[in-house]
């Protein structure tokens, strides 16, 4: 009787602890992961922008957004820790290839060289 209940305790425990563990690395990655689905909307929206040609204040809203969301990147995903320095690097070419101002003309070629930003990024780091 007192192994049972000793076991049914263990395995509570056990259950507990796994939530704990499960929900804390869940919360880690929430603060990454939301960046990266955000900057993901704000580049369909301006691809979406130079396909239509329609350079209004939404696209300039997610233009800046973007941007924005570009200086935190090291911040996100290491947190007080020093980035490595090729993934700051890759961060750091998304920056550079974000336009300072909205340009109807240029947008298509720009988007893709911020889509390109990303996906080096991603293959050596995601
Ligand atoms: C300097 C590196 C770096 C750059 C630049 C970068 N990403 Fe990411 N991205 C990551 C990492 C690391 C992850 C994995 C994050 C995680 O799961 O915790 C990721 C994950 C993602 C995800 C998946 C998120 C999820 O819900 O799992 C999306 C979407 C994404 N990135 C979009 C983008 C877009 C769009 C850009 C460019 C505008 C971009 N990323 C630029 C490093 C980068």
């Amino acid at each position: 009787m007192r192994q049972a209940i000793l076991f049914a305790l263990g395995l509570a425990i056990g259950a507990i602890a796994t939530a704990n563990i499960t929900s804390a690395l869940r919360q880690r990655d929430a603060y990454p992961r939301g960046l990266m689905n955000v900057m993901q909307h704000d580049l369909g929206t301006l691809r979406a922008t130079a396909r239509a040609q329609r350079c209004d204040a939404q696209a300039e809203a997610s233009l800046d957004q973007l941007r924005g969301l570009a200086g935190g990147i090291e911040t996100a995903v290491y947190g007080e820790d020093p980035p490595d320095p090729p993934f700051a690097e890759y961060a750091r070419r998304l920056r550079a290839a974000i336009p300072s101002a909205i340009e109807c003309v240029n947008l298509a070629p720009a988007a893709d060289r911020m889509g390109a930003a990303c996906d080096s990024c991603h293959r050596e780091y995601r």
